[in-house]
């Protein structure tokens, strides 16, 4: 209703043409009432509908968290220390939950880790706290540089953190973790398909996770000039199947720019 009067004042200084044009932009905003009212009973429906299921949630949760690749990342320690040797002595590790990755990095010997926590943790426990406390886990947006120089770190570890970026952002923030790297970038990421983003996943990233194929990324890593690290590809297949170790997310080993 506020909008009627520019409706009326475009049909005074449209003179003959004036009644034309304000049913016209009335009708016109009908119209976009009726697609909001739409819009709005599609999520009253949606919101209905997750109540329903609400019996079904925490195993729909707990599903999904298997395939978080943060905690495949915990899972790939001991392949990733058989294929990156020393380089895994210094690690960055960036994207949700680092505090988790960081101290199980912490408990493996001589390992010195840091972490990159793209988001919020209001929730975080107390040793969570202690860490951001002590500079060790930084709350930091990866869509900007991150405050390190280069080859700050042996390792940089990514997981569950580029998906939520568009080319625009991803242009910037992998050249970056491969300018803080020494000796590689790793990079875990969902199988499309895998998982549906939780309502409370997309307010948290402010978008829906976005996972790509692995065509797409390397189809993405050339255009960028990123080079594969064979070397370490190699190794970590060797010892994947040393140990029977099947990953339940894409795992990429890439060079970092020296
Ligand atoms: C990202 O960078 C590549 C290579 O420089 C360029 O071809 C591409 O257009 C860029 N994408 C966006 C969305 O800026």
């Amino acid at each position: 209703m506020s909008r009627r009067p520019p409706a009326r004042r475009y049909g005074d200084n449209g003179g003959g043409g004036g009644i034309f044009t304000s049913s016209k932009s009335r009708s016109s905003y009908l119209h976009i009432g009726l697609v909001m009212l739409g819009g709005l009973m599609l999520i009253v429906y949606l919101y209905s509908g997750s109540g329903e299921f609400s019996g079904n949630k925490e195993v729909v949760s707990r599903v999904e968290g298997d395939f978080s690749c943060t905690v495949e990342v915990e899972r790939a320690i001991p392949i990733l220390k058989k294929a990156y040797g020393d380089s895994m002595l210094k690690v960055l590790h960036v994207g949700p939950d680092s505090c988790s990755v960081v101290s199980r990095l912490l408990k493996e010997e001589e390992t010195e880790a840091w972490g990159v926590e793209p988001y919020d943790i209001e929730e975080a426990d107390r040793n969570c706290k202690r860490l951001v406390r002590k500079g060790i886990v930084r709350v930091a947006d990866v869509k900007f540089p991150l405050p390190y120089r280069p080859k700050s770190f042996s390792v940089v570890i990514a997981s569950d953190a580029l998906d939520y970026l568009s080319p625009r952002y991803l242009n910037k923030t992998l050249p970056d973790l491969a300018r803080i790297s020494a000796d590689g970038v790793i990079i875990f990421t969902g199988f499309p398909g895998q998982r549906k983003a939780k309502v409370s996943e997309v307010s948290k990233f402010g978008r829906a996770a976005k996972l790509r194929s692995s065509t797409w990324w390397v189809r993405y890593f050339l255009q960028i000039n990123l080079e594969e690290n064979e070397a370490a590809v190699k190794k970590f297949e060797q010892a994947s199947i040393k140990r029977s170790y099947r990953p339940n997310c894409q795992i990429f080993h890439l060079k970092s720019f020296h």
